[in-house]
């Protein structure tokens, strides 16, 4: 078998980030840009990972944990063979056209995409339930205590409705009024380190953040309707509110704020953090013809700005 290539697509947090990890609903959507997985068999007994930015790591198959930014993948491409019962070495080239740290879960496209093509790779007919919870590993790695929406909404692409432990549904709802802009603050973090600060700062003050806690569960019902009535006019105001909640539970800054009221001001249905704060992407829904002038208002205070839509596809096999 020759190589085979496989993409998976970046997420967005519509609403319900962080509330998520503690078994509140939240809706993710998939961006319309991917990362990339080409896999390969090796005659020698290694699985080698080659990345663009982080170069070629080797392993044998027994390490233990290493802070190395490919382990993760090279997490996922032992589960995918142990699944498979194979010992097969092989390669593979990842390419990734998704921001790293900035919430749009680049790790769980990565993640995701290396998983199927390994899988394709191997002969094996996993089913995209397999995929996301392969690509799981892989996340558990990175972020510690990942709720799991970035790895099933990579997978299965649109937008999702999911929960712990009750798993998703797909939304069905047609985004053609509307795009995504994205803005850049500039800061990188970990969202595992956040989510940690924010779990402790909800065990400290339960009394006070479980309303808010329970606000936020509202909030993802409400949105839903409004998705599926496709009022973008109530969807937008609604991520205004819920980014109010993520600054209540400490994950904005003054970076964040600024580009997210720019979004506003420049006439965004609605803007907030995407994914875990603290740096990382602002996300703005804007109708489609207002989109490019809240970029460009967007680009005076971002380095990168990006404009996008809802992509209908999770993974896909490209070749092989
Ligand atoms: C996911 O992109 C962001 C958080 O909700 C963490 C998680 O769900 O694993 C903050």
């Amino acid at each position: 078998m020759g190589n085979v290539t496989v993409t998976a697509p970046a997420k967005a947090i519509l609403v319900g980030e962080h509330f998520v990890v503690a078994g509140c609903p939240a809706i993710a959507l998939a961006l319309d840009i991917r990362a990339k997985a080409t896999a390969e068999l090796l005659n020698e007994d290694v699985i080698e990972i080659v990345s663009k930015e982080f170069g070629i790591r080797r392993y044998g198959g027994k390490e233990t944990r290493v802070e190395d930014p490919l382990y993760p993948v090279y997490l996922v491409v032992k589960e995918v063979l142990k699944l498979a019962g194979s010992n097969q070495g092989l390669k593979v080239v990842i390419e990734s056209n998704i921001p790293p740290a900035a919430g749009l879960g680049s790790s769980a496209a990565v993640a995701v995409a290396t998983a199927s093509a390994v899988a394709k790779l191997l002969g094996l007919n996993a089913s995209l339930e397999e995929i996301t919870r392969t690509a799981y590993t892989g996340e558990v790695e990175i972020h510690k205590k990942p709720s799991g929406i970035d790895n099933t909404v990579s997978a299965y692409g649109g937008a999702i409705y999911f929960s712990i432990g009750k798993g998703f549904e797909r939304l069905d709802v047609n985004f053609s009024q509307v795009r995504l802009v994205l803005a850049d603050s500039g800061i990188q973090r970990s969202t595992g380190t956040l989510v940690a600060r924010v779990l402790a700062l909800k065990s400290k003050h339960s009394s006070v953040l479980d309303q808010v806690y329970a606000a936020a569960t509202v909030l993802v019902e409400n949105t839903r309707d409004a998705l599926e009535r496709e009022d973008f006019t109530a969807v937008g105001e609604l991520m205004n509110i819920n980014h109010g909640l993520l600054s209540a539970i400490g994950v904005s800054n003054a970076k964040l704020e600024e580009l997210i009221y720019t979004a506003r001001q420049a006439g965004a249905l609605g803007a907030k953090i995407t994914g875990a704060g603290g740096g990382g992407m602002i996300l703005a829904l804007c109708w489609r013809e207002d989109a490019e002038q809240i970029a460009m208002e967007l680009s005076k205070a971002s380095t990168k700005v990006l404009m996008t839509s809802v992509s209908e596809k999770g993974v896909t096999l490209e070749s092989g």
